[in-house]
């Protein structure tokens, strides 16, 4: 359209709304960003992010200063202002169960519809259960029949699939665009939001409420499922031989296959994949659908399996320090729990722990795989010492009682043992022997695949990996 540029709101001004607040304003839209939370806002208008995301603070500081991007707790402000509205609020999952727990995106569709007072389009951007969308629409409708106030309010869902860690890449310039639409006006309003992506050939999925929900979930099941499908056959590498990664390159070059999200290693965590499945599972029994997506339980089950598989090695690769024997300690039959030989093994093993983050480039410790390993050993009686060059803070709220150091040199001092957990640069790039002189012993763990064994083994280590059978 020709007209002014569109004004636009962001409701939740969490991990997915503060960064889509701050692209909004770079492709020069005037941005009103939202949260119930005051001490959120005014940090935001400080210019303050509450959490690790590169290139985000540039692009927030920048808009905040020109003042096309502000902050607001007040949803008559944004009801009275805004052209579009996105909801960008988190859908956690409920606790204790596996199903998604959507009272914050349904407050706010309520409060939008009780405070605007003109023609708008809201738009979902959460990820939310397939009929989330036909859902609000009636409370939409009824909410503002209730209200009375004046202007046709519509809604629209687009998904949105942006990496922690490529946040403001991949929201600038996505792989495709996804737009849950009931009519050509709500289509047309969200083309000009997107028309600079539009214009350089993104692809443009316009489709109903129930496929644009569908296609989010779909895309991080799949992306579980090949993280867990490789991490099958790394048990079976691990137990027969074999190079994990060399059978994913293999695979990998089939683009029918592709080589992406097939590393092998401690599994996959964070706030999207773990709670996206399981939601995707209640979703759907919900609907009788119970045997649909029962492979999503086993692809869960492989991925948690990964971090038992973690502190059995450690039992390992300590006994075979210590004792000069392999023992097999192994876990019980829960699983989370190490026998009792593992224990004594454990037990005052001083083992330095590399990363917390569930990714490299986060400081996010949400079901991170490597903090649960951290905590796991740390509860079976090892002294650890944490170090991860962004997660420690965060790390510490969830766990306090682990041992944290700031730097990597401090965490490997006097260690029996070290374990790569997050592949951060920082680790891929350590010099064996810098490493081995600040230990008591000389052990490894690369628990992410990314240290090439050799130089290891040269300094004298005993080297172990996931998906690689362990035969020092
Ligand atoms: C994921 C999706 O990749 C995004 O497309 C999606 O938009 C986002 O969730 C979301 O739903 O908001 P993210 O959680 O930032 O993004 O992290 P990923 O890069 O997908 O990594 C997830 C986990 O899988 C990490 O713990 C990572 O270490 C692990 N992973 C990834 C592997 O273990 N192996 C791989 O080959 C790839």
């Amino acid at each position: 359209g020709g007209g002014p540029p569109l004004r636009v709101s962001v409701v939740g001004t969490g991990y997915l709304g503060a960064t889509h607040a701050a692209c909004m304003a770079e492709l020069g839209f005037e941005v009103l960003g939202l949260d119930i939370d005051q001490a959120k806002i005014d940090a935001l208008t400080r210019g303050e992010l509450p959490f690790h995301e590169p290139g985000l603070p540039e692009l927030l500081t920048q808009h905040v200063q020109s003042g096309r991007l502000r902050f607001t707790t007040s949803y008559e402000e944004v009801g009275a202002w805004a052209d579009v509205h996105f909801i960008g609020v988190g859908t956690p999952q409920k606790p204790g169960e596996s199903a998604a727990d959507l009272r914050f995106v349904d407050a706010a569709v309520r409060s939008l519809a009780e405070h605007i007072t003109r023609d708008a389009l809201i738009v979902g951007k959460s990820t939310v259960p397939v009929g989330t969308a036909a859902r609000l629409k009636d409370l939409l409708a009824s909410t503002r029949q209730a209200a009375g106030l004046p202007g046709t309010v519509e809604l629209a869902w687009n998904p949105e699939f942006l990496r922690e860690g490529y946040a403001v890449k991949d929201t600038l310039t996505p792989d495709r665009l996804v737009a849950g639409v009931e009519s050509a006006h709500a289509e047309d309003i969200l083309r000009q939001v997107y028309a600079k992506s539009l214009a350089e050939g993104t692809p443009w999925i316009a489709t109903d409420f129930e496929t644009a929900e569908l296609v989010k979930v779909a895309a991080n099941a799949f992306l579980a499922t090949k993280i867990s499908f490789i991490n099958a056959f790394s048990e079976i590498t691990e137990q027969v031989g074999g190079d994990i990664g060399t059978l994913a390159d293999a695979i990998g070059h089939d683009p029918r296959i592709g080589r992406k999200f097939l590393n092998a290693g401690v599994g996959f965590g964070g706030g999207c994949l773990p709670k996206d499945i399981r939601a995707l599972q209640a979703r759907v029994s919900e609907l009788g659908l119970d045997r649909t997506m029962r492979f999503l339980a086993e692809m869960d089950d492989i991925n948690l399996r990964r971090r038992d598989r973690v502190v059995d090695l450690a039992v390992q690769v300590l006994s075979h320090s210590l004792h000069g024997s392999v023992r097999v300690a192994g876990a019980d039959g829960a699983g989370s729990v190490p026998s009792p030989a593992a224990v004594e093994i454990l037990n005052g093993a001083k083992i330095a722990i590399l990363g917390v983050t569930f990714k490299p480039n986060s400081d996010d410790v949400r079901d991170s795989p490597a903090l649960d390993v951290a905590n796991r050993l740390y509860t079976a009686g090892a002294e650890v010492a944490v170090y991860d060059p962004k997660g420690n803070a965060n790390a510490a709220k969830r766990f306090p009682r682990l041992g944290y150091v700031n730097t990597l040199a401090k965490a490997v001092i006097g260690a029996d043992l070290l374990i790569l957990l997050t592949e951060w640069d920082e680790f891929r790039q350590m010099d064996p022997e810098d490493i081995g002189r600040l230990m008591d012993r000389r052990t490894l763990i690369d628990a992410r695949n990314v240290l090439d064994p050799s130089p290891w083994h040269a300094a004298g280590f005993t080297h172990a990996a996931l998906g690689h059978r362990f035969a020092p």
